[in-house]
C-alpha cells in the first residue's frame, strides 16, 4: 500500500536520470592588489619613515649619569646614525605596497638626507616637504590637479557641500570635481539623488514602491516603480503570477515583493504548479498523472 502510493504521485518515467555536468569554478586570481600612484607612494614611504622614527626614539638609556645621558640622545637625536637605522627599517613592516615603498626609498635616498640634516628645523614636515614640495607627487588638503588648484564648489563654506570629495584631493590629479556621497547630486553635492528625498540634513532613499518620492513610505511615491502599482494614493506589488501565462509552459510562477521568478517544472512534469515531481498538473503523452490520489500523501 505504501509502495503504491509513493510510486502513483508521480508522472512516470522510462528514462534514468540524466547526467549531472558540473561547471567548473575557475578560481580567478585575486592576489594582484591595486596599483598606487605616486602621491600614495610618497604617503606609505613617509608614514613608514616617521613609524621608524618613533621606534628609534630611544628611551632605552638606563641609569647612569642623566645629564651626560641627555646630552647624549640629543646629540643621537638627528644623527647619521639614527638616519641609518631608520633607513636599515624603513618599508620593512609593511604588509602591502612594500615593493613600491622601497623603490621610493631608494629613488628619494638623497633628499631624506638633505631633509634629515638641513631640512628638518623647519616647521614641515617630512610629507608636505617630500611628497608635496619637492617630488610634487602630492597637493596639500583641499588642492588638486598638476598646479595644485584649490577645490572649487563650495557651499556654505563647506567643499563639495559636505557631502562628497573633491576630485584629486591633496594629488597632482584630478579635475575638482565634486564625487558625491550616495544619496546627493549636483555640481556641488547639494541636491538628492533620483531616487532619493530631502531629510532637511540627510538624502534617505526613497520606499522601494517608488520611482521617485517626497518623502518617506510607500504613500509618498511621485510614481510607483516596475512591479507596483498606485491604489488609493499608495503604491502596491503587483501579483504577476495572476497572470497565468507570465511563465512558460514548463515553469511555475512565484510572486515576489516588487518581481516574480519562473521556476522550471520538475523534470518529470510536462507543466506543474510548485517545485518537486509532485506538484505536476500534466505529464508528458506517455506518461499519466494520477493526479487523483495527489492528496493522500
Ligand atoms: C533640503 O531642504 C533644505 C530646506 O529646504 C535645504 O536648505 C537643503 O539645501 C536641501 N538639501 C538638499 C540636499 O536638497
Amino acid at each position: 500500500m505504501v509502495f503504491l502510493t509513493k510510486i502513483i504521485v508521480f508522472c512516470m518515467f522510462a528514462t534514468g536520470p540524466g547526467i549531472l555536468t558540473h561547471k567548473s569554478l575557475v578560481n580567478k586570481d585575486q592576489s594582484h592588489s591595486k596599483k598606487v600612484d605616486d602621491c600614495q607612494r610618497c604617503k606609505v614611504l613617509t608614514d613608514s619613515f616617521k613609524k621608524w622614527l618613533e621606534e628609534t626614539s630611544r628611551g632605552k638609556h638606563e641609569g647612569g649619569d642623566a645629564a651626560w645621558e641627555e646630552a647624549k640622545l640629543k646629540s643621537y637625536a638627528r644623527s647619521e646614525m639614527r638616519l641609518v637605522e631608520i633607513q636599515e627599517n624603513l618599508c620593512s613592516e609593511l604588509k602591502r605596497h612594500q615593493d613600491e615603498c622601497y623603490a621610493l626609498s631608494e629613488e628619494a635616498e638623497t633628499l631624506l638626507e638633505q631633509w634629515w640634516f638641513h631640512e628638518h628645523q623647519t616647521s614641515l614636515d617630512l610629507y608636505t616637504w617630500l611628497c608635496i614640495e619637492n617630488l610634487q607627487h602630492c597637493c596639500s588638503m583641499n588642492h588638486y590637479g598638476e598646479l595644485c588648484i584649490p577645490c572649487p564648489h563650495k557651499v556654505n563654506n563647506k567643499i563639495c557641500n559636505g557631502n562628497g570629495k573633491c576630485n584629486g584631493d591633496g594629488t597632482r590629479k584630478g579635475d575638482g570635481k565634486c564625487i558625491c556621497k550616495k544619496g546627493f547630486t549636483g555640481t556641488s553635492c547639494d541636491e538628492c539623488a533620483a531616487n532619493f528625498y530631502n531629510a532637511s540634513e540627510e538624502c534617505k532613499p526613497c520606499h522601494r514602491a517608488c520611482d521617485g518620492c517626497h518623502g518617506e513610505g510607500e504613500q509618498s511615491c511621485m510614481k510607483c516603480a516596475k512591479g507596483w502599482s498606485k491604489e488609493f494614493d499608495t503604491c502596491i506589488d503587483d501579483n504577476e503570477c495572476s497572470d497565468l501565462s507570465i511563465c512558460k509552459s514548463n515553469e511555475y510562477c512565484i510572486n515576489k515583493i516588487g518581481s516574480y521568478d519562473c521556476k522550471l517544472c520538475d523534470k518529470t512534469c510536462k507543466t506543474c504548479d510548485g517545485p518537486g515531481p509532485s506538484s505536476c498538473t500534466s505529464c508528458f503523452s506517455n506518461q499519466v498523472l494520477w493526479q487523483h490520489l495527489k492528496k493522500q500523501e
